[in-house]
């Protein structure tokens, strides 16, 4: 059996909607990242899913009713992945949980989303209001699940009331908390996330961060949106570069292709206007992605041997 995943000492690519998928995942363990996060998924949309095991792609997939794939994983990240989720109900959570456990490293409650369509629903950072049920969920959950319960938060607005919601939350057995902008120097189980705007832009910037804060662990979320070989300790590599191989994860893991072009825009950032900006765009389809980069010759070479093994696997001899 794998060893539970470990959160003291990390640096982990923070959960980010959207952007947080496999191939930056892939992207952000290939440069060095501990433990990466998955963009938050709502609990409702989750327990609509079912697992396949897609062998072509060799992922598994969660599935929506509507054949939208929810949540793609493979076995490369196992080890290291964290699966979030936007909940305001332990059942339900719970079920969620279940479903996802075996293919995923730990399990993530998102206490610190201030948008609208979180907190409507109770969740994100509408459950700090409510301590009996962020203990109710994550007590669900740690008694629930073979895999370590982490949780996401943000500082309340007094530094008391904060210190003592996370030893609250300690109490119940999750692995980690993360917090979002300010230090948890009291906390044995404190990470820290939120200075990619001006503390973090270096890998050597991480380490200052740390002992600037007290936090046991970092999480990086627009740093690494920008340019995830922020996680490189031997340092950025151009983006250009960063860029071809996030869309080599894209073509092969099949992303889909407005999912990657968000992505790959963010990583362009203020060059979003340029010649390549302006293609990719414009870009409807992986191919078109694909060719903004010049790479139309490796979307063919990903496109023949994922359809080499699909004929494989359907070929009668194959079992
Ligand atoms: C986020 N953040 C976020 N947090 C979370 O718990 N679940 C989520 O799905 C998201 N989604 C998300 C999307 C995008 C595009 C951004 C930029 C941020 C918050 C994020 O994880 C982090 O806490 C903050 O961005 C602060 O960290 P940085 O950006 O200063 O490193």
């Amino acid at each position: 059996m794998a060893a539970r995943l470990s959160f003291a000492n990390i640096t982990a690519l923070a959960p980010m909607v959207r952007v947080g998928t496999l191939p930056m995942r892939l992207l952000a363990l290939d440069y060095g990242a501990d433990v990466v996060y998955c963009e938050e998924l709502i609990d409702i949309k989750m327990v609509q899913c079912h697992r396949v095991e897609n062998e072509v792609l060799q992922t598994v997939d969660f599935v929506a009713p509507d054949d939208r794939v929810m949540f793609r994983t493979c076995e490369k990240e196992k080890q290291k992945v964290v699966f979030q989720m936007g909940t305001a109900d332990p059942e339900r959570a719970l079920t969620v949980a279940r479903l996802v456990e075996k293919d995923v490293a730990a399990i993530d409650v998102n206490m610190g989303c201030p948008k609208e369509y979180s907190t409507k629903g109770g969740m994100g950072a509408a459950l700090l209001s409510d301590p009996d049920k962020v203990e109710a969920i994550l007590r669900k959950l740690v008694s629930g699940v073979s895999v370590p319960v982490t949780c996401k938060i943000r500082i309340l607005p007094s530094l008391e009331d904060t210190l003592s919601l996370a030893r609250r939350i300690e109490k119940t057995g999750v692995a980690a908390i993360a917090v979002k902008q300010g230090s948890e120097k009291e906390s044995r189980v404190g990470n820290c996330t939120g200075g990619s705007l001006d503390l973090v832009k270096t890998h050597g910037d991480i380490r200052a961060f740390k002992e600037a804060t007290g936090a046991s662990s970092v999480m990086l979320a627009r740093a690494a949106m920008w340019n995830p070989s922020i996680f490189r300790s031997a340092g950025l590599l151009p983006l250009h570069d960063v860029m071809i191989q996030y869309l080599k994860y894209a073509l092969r893991y099949d992303n889909h292709a407005f999912n990657s072009k968000y992505c790959l825009c963010q990583m362009l950032r203020d060059k979003v206007e340029s010649v390549l900006g302006k293609r990719v765009q414009a870009a409807q389809t992986n191919l078109e992605l694909s060719e903004a980069y010049g790479l139309e010759d490796l979307f063919k070479e990903t496109q023949t041997q994922l359809e080499a093994r699909r004929d494989a696997l359907l070929s009668p001899g194959w079992r």
